[in-house]
């Protein structure tokens, strides 16, 4: 794993960014995994900013919460149609369908998805309990595709995007550790003090289906991007 600190999350931005547009002025990325949340927000605006052209390469989103439309404001759909989709200028954009009727079916339907389009540079952000896309502690590690349901602890850490507590859905559809493990590049960001403990155990604890995030120790091509907050209790 490569460590980089950061003085905040505008520097670490702008590092995610060098990273992937060196990947596609080379031609590296051909397919780019995107990540939701509040972390790559930054991002995502330096890319909008860049207008960069791609025109000849996919994206694959991380997960879906199941339930909510793709026009419904929570929904990782609009999210990403919002920061990314609408202003650049992609081949084809790829997320799980939580409103699908058969969510098994739409597991391996997405599984397939994955298969026919590798992905060469996974964005990834962190939980606060080292969750990496909706992969709750606990998961095992040969999980693909599957239907989540989500941990209270992550339910809190995301009601700040919702009306009330009752509307965050209890479960996604989320790309499982498998998955993630298949990318050719990670890079991972966290910032901020909240991030702290995660960002700890997944680089100094045991490799353990209790931190989901520590499999990445596992993985031979691994950025992670922190802040000094979210560095601070690294020994
Ligand atoms: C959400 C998403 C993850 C994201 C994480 C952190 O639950 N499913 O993909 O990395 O939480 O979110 P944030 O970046 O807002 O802290």
């Amino acid at each position: 794993m490569e460590i980089i600190v950061v003085k905040n999350d505008q520097e670490g931005s702008e590092k995610a960014f060098e990273i992937i547009k060196a990947g596609l002025d080379n031609g590296e990325i051909k397919t780019l995994g995107l990540a939701t949340g509040g972390t790559p927000l930054k991002l995502y605006a330096k890319m909008r900013e860049a207008k960069l052209d791609v025109s000849d390469v996919s994206t694959v989103n991380l997960d879906e919460y199941v339930g909510l439309p793709a026009d419904s404001p929570q929904s990782y759909h609009y999210y990403m149609e919002q920061e990314l989709f609408s202003t650049l200028n992609f081949k084809e954009t790829f997320l799980p369908n939580g409103m699908a009727e058969d969510l098994d079916a739409e597991c391996d339907r997405y599984e397939q998805i994955l298969a026919d389009h590798p992905v060469d540079i996974q964005v990834l952000g962190i939980g606060t309990n080292a969750h990496i896309g909706f992969n709750e502690p606990g998961t095992p590690f040969s999980t693909k595709t599957h239907v989540v349901e989500l941990t209270q602890e992550t339910k809190d850490a995301n009601k700040r995007y919702f009306e009330k507590e009752e509307d965050v859905p209890t479960h996604a559809v989320s790309m499982g550790i498998a998955s993630i493990m298949a990318v050719k590049k990670v890079v991972l960001l966290a910032f901020g003090e909240s991030k702290a403990d995660a960002i700890q155990q997944m680089v100094e604890g045991p490799v353990t289906e209790d931190c989901p995030a520590s499999v990445l120790q596992n993985h031979p091509n691994v950025t992670i991007i922190v802040d000094e907050a979210a560095a601070s209790k690294l020994k």
